[in-house]
């Protein structure tokens, strides 16, 4: 590995930050908005931290000119953010709200008219509550509503916009939302989280196509995944075969039908006992299995698996992807998940870059000529303001310094990796953590709203600019 002293990136290598509508913009009653499933989620006693939600935010929606403002001033020259499907279709059906759209069409314009390339991801998990009422994502119908949101962004802001996301972390939906119910709708029912995880590949596949439908042919469209990185705690026979459910259910279940056109063949008789997938209907996967230009990987922290039976009785599992005690894995009940060394965020999720060029190195063989970009990347930590008004979240700069090598390095060993989105611009509402979590380079004083950037931002803005990682 070369001296980290001399890491430098390409000159063409993206520099970005990433956020999400709910997270951040507040403003939910707003010019037509409705409420999304994380509106009623997080309003419902018990779900989130404190009872936290997303009413107001990091209010966003009102100071997105000073949010660009500040990107600006950091040198980063990629954004990627999520529309809000609420704001733009309150009912997820039916015609555009324009003032919905506007908001997203100012966005934009300021974001180019300082030179920074917007990133949009049309589903970063605010999916109507009507829709939910519908059946949400176990029913098949959602995904033709997700194509049919898709054709409205994409035609109002597709001439402007080049690059597209469509879902973020369906994973997420799928298993948080429908089998351990810690995120909105926070059902539990693991043959739901099925169906779910079907119907959004699904809205991938028919939203990828509504895009190309209406978009100039220049512009790119990819999906975020937060494929796991998962390890296995022995060799024992029994743990590996841990490994591979839990590799199939978080990772194959997605890229396997998105990248190529079939679901994991050991992924059938492994939940056989939760469902006969006889939902899936002749030409889905073909539907499922569109061109992609580009895949977003979101990594945090890697996983290490084994199976029940070989853990010893006190054995330590872990709650590595914030799913508290519900299992979210139908199926795979008997899976344990043990706690990797190292030191950790306070997500408690290990720092551990070596997964991120796992991954990275797993993709680059998965789907060979696939540009890779990281959508998510980040860590959070119990940042303090300081007297003199500074925050010194060294921890976060190691943590960035550590993770941009091991880009750098996948890239020299062949990965054709072309940004980096930091999760996230801002601190701000970390679903059923509230705001207990910051994520953030730029710090938020919620009462304020005051942004101060945290010394990580100073330390990304030097790497954005020079295009080479300062000690
Ligand atoms: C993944 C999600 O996409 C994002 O919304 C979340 O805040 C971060 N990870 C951190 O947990």
């Amino acid at each position: 590995m070369p001296d980290s002293s001399s890491v430098s990136f390409p000159p063409d290598f993206l520099w970005g930050s990433a956020t999400s509508s709910y997270q951040i913009e507040g403003a939910v009653r707003e010019d037509g908005r409705t409420p999304s499933i994380w509106d009623t989620f997080s309003h419902t006693p018990g779900k989130t931290h404190n009872g936290e939600h997303g009413d107001v935010a990091v209010d966003h929606y009102h100071r997105y000119r000073d949010d660009v403002a500040l990107m600006a001033d950091l040198g980063l020259n990629t954004y990627r953010f999520s529309v809000a499907w609420p704001r733009v279709q309150p009912t997820g059906r039916g015609p555009a709200v324009q003032k919905g759209l506007d908001f997203y069409r100012r966005l934009v314009d300021e974001l180019l008219d300082k030179g920074i390339a917007p990133a949009v991801t049309l589903y970063h998990w605010d999916l109507p509550q009507e829709l939910e009422d519908a059946g949400g994502w176990p029913a098949r119908e959602t995904a033709y509503r997700f194509a049919e949101y898709a054709a409205i962004v994409g035609e109002a802001l597709g001439d402007r916009v080049e690059r597209w996301i469509t879902l973020n972390e369906p994973w997420c939906s799928a298993f948080l939302g429908y089998s351990s119910g810690v995120h909105a709708p926070g059902r539990t029912d693991g043959e739901l989280a099925l169906r779910a995880a079907h119907t959004l590949n699904l809205a991938h596949g028919l939203g990828a196509s509504a895009l190309r439908s209406v978009m100039p042919a220049r512009n790119t469209v990819a999906v975020a995944l937060n494929s796991h990185v998962v390890r296995t705690v022995s060799d024992d026979p029994r743990d590996l075969a841990a490994a591979q459910r839990i590799d199939d259910l978080a990772n194959g279940i997605f890229h396997g039908p998105m990248l190529h056109g079939a679901y994991p063949e050991t992924l059938f008789p492994a939940t056989a006992s939760v469902t006969d997938w006889s939902f899936v209907e002749e030409g889905d996967l073909k539907l499922i299995h569109q061109p992609l230009d580009a895949l977003g990987l979101n990594y945090y922290t890697p996983a290490l698996v084994g199976h029940a039976g070989t853990a010893p009785q006190d054995g330590p599992a872990s709650d590595a992807h914030g799913t508290g005690d519900f299992s979210p894995w139908p199926g795979a009940e008997d899976v344990v998940f043990h706690q990797t060394p190292g030191e950790q965020t306070a997500m408690g999720w290990t720092v551990d870059a070596t997964g991120l060029y796992d991954l990275l190195m797993r993709y680059h063989r998965e789907a060979p000529g696939l540009p890779l970009y990281i959508t998510e990347n980040g860590a959070a930590y119990d940042d303090q303001v300081d007297e003199d008004g500074q925050v010194r979240d060294q921890e976060r700069v190691s943590y960035l310094h550590s993770h941009l090598s091991t880009v750098r390095r996948a890239m020299a060993d062949g990965a054709d990796v072309r940004g980096y989105y930091l999760w996230s611009l801002l601190d701000n509402f970390e679903w059923a953590y509230g705001y207990s979590k910051r994520f953030g380079m730029v710090h938020v004083d919620y009462e304020t709203q005051k942004r101060t950037p945290k010394a990580s931002a100073l330390w990304y803005s030097k790497a954005a600019r020079s295009g080479t990682l300062a000690e």
